[in-house]
């Protein structure tokens, strides 16, 4: 896609179309579509989940009352009755793995409550979240290392000790961390990241110092016959089977991040619930329109248990602040049509009132949590205008008066 026209082009929002599917001349045809998917059946992903993370509004800059802050925003306001319940810890948790026994420690700085005797545990902390009614998530990687280990330019906020102590991720682990994630300290969410996967090659400065080990990388974001897909595949294969495991009643959901390498769009549906479809997503409207580009053509891929996922929501912070109130609609929007998983992103103790409407809004919340699982799908493209249409289960006839066209220019 063109970035420069993209930029002004108009942004429909467009609402529902009459789908009537036709089987009836199709009974004998083995090619004719049967309307099924096949989707990823475990975890709890019916419709696109809903919550917050600590990524884009507080980096590896985290700690307790930051989070829980957050937290008790979306119940007071009302958010977690309309949806919002995952609350997702993302990296900057971890202080360092045990050698002895390869047990992870949690910062007891940020997390004060981890700190219970000589344990460390998460569990005080999701049972507040729990109290609260709402679901706790938690970050790993693939690899030995994560990715604010491979590109932080500051040690401040990374896992101190040896290269082995520094060792955070699920590689060579993937059981025991699941079991203490889940079993243990009672997360209901984790996302897994790839970096470790990815930029621990023998010649990666970070590698060549000495500061960690080297992982020959098999993800390549360039290119997909660089990739190892079935060495990818059976770690997260193995994720999922110990998720089954420790959380037997389903009550999970797994959230692959590897932005679209290793043709995940094919096989993601097989092994978790979200699939990131793009790099970072930026509180730039342009990085915006690239990340909604990622998803934009994959509906496909998308449906109930299995969905893409744009990157969260970058709403309270540059583009999307409370000056840009345009483009954070349209944001929210375009994310509610893809069936994105509607993570937001702010420091929410101090999000204006006029943004949290805009999360809030139960009409668009709606469209993205619709039963019938439909991503919109692009009907008509060109260059400064794109209509996007999205079968609802009501099977709604569009309005004219529903079309909304957004501005050409932002209002910067
Ligand atoms: C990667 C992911 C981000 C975030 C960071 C954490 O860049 O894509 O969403 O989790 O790692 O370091």
């Amino acid at each position: 896609m063109q970035k420069l026209n993209l930029r002004w082009k108009p942004l429909l929002a467009l609402l529902p179309l009459w789908f009537a599917a036709s089987t009836s001349h199709a009974a004998n045809d083995p090619l004719a579509p049967t309307a099924r998917w096949s989707a990823y059946t475990a975890g709890r992903a019916l419709t696109p989940p809903m919550g917050w993370s600590s990524w884009n509004a507080f980096g590896t800059d985290i700690d307790e009352a930051k989070i829980l802050g957050s937290a008790q925003r979306i119940v007071d306001a009302g958010l977690a009755a309309k949806g919002y319940r995952y609350i997702n810890i993302d990296d900057g948790w971890a202080l360092q793995r045990r050698v002895s026994d390869g047990h992870m420690v949690i910062r007891p700085d940020r997390f004060p409550s981890s700190v219970t005797g000589n344990a460390s545990t998460f569990r005080p902390f999701t049972d507040k979240i729990h109290a609260m009614g709402l679901k706790a998530g938690i970050y790993s990687d693939l690899g030995r290392n994560t990715c604010s280990q491979a590109y932080s330019g500051s040690e401040t906020d990374l896992p101190k000790g040896s290269v082995l102590e520094r060792e955070v991720g699920l590689y060579g682990h993937i059981d025991q961390d699941i079991a203490l994630y889940f079993a243990d300290w009672g997360f209901d969410f984790i996302k897994v990241d790839g970096c470790g996967l990815r930029a621990y090659g023998p010649a990666s400065p970070k590698v060549r110092s000495g500061q960690y080990r080297a992982l020959p990388p098999v993800l390549d974001l360039e290119s997909v016959s660089r990739s190892d897909i079935p060495a990818v595949q059976a770690e997260f294969a193995q994720i999922n089977a110990a998720l089954k495991r420790n959380k037997p009643d389903g009550d999970f959901l797994l959230s692959l991040c590897i932005w679209g390498a290793a043709d995940v769009r094919a096989w993601g549906k097989n092994v978790g619930n979200i699939s990131r479809t793009s790099d970072d997503i930026t509180p730039y409207w342009n990085r915006m329109l690239s990340n909604f580009d990622s998803a934009a053509r994959r509906e496909l891929y998308g449906h109930p248990g299995s969905w893409n996922d744009p990157d969260m929501l970058y709403i309270g912070k540059g583009d999307f602040d409370a000056d840009h109130l345009v483009e954070a609609r349209s944001h929210f929007s375009l994310w509610a049509m893809l069936n994105a998983p509607l993570m937001m992103g702010a420091d929410l103790r101090t999000m204006p009132q006029e943004l949290m409407e805009i999360v809030g809004n139960a009409d668009v919340i709606a469209v993205n949590q619709d039963a019938a699982g439909n991503q919109a799908t692009l009907a008509y493209d060109a260059d400064d205008l794109q209509i996007m249409v999205k079968p609802l289960a009501s099977g709604k006839k569009p309005l004219p008066s529903s079309t909304a066209e957004l501005p050409r220019s932002r209002s910067t």
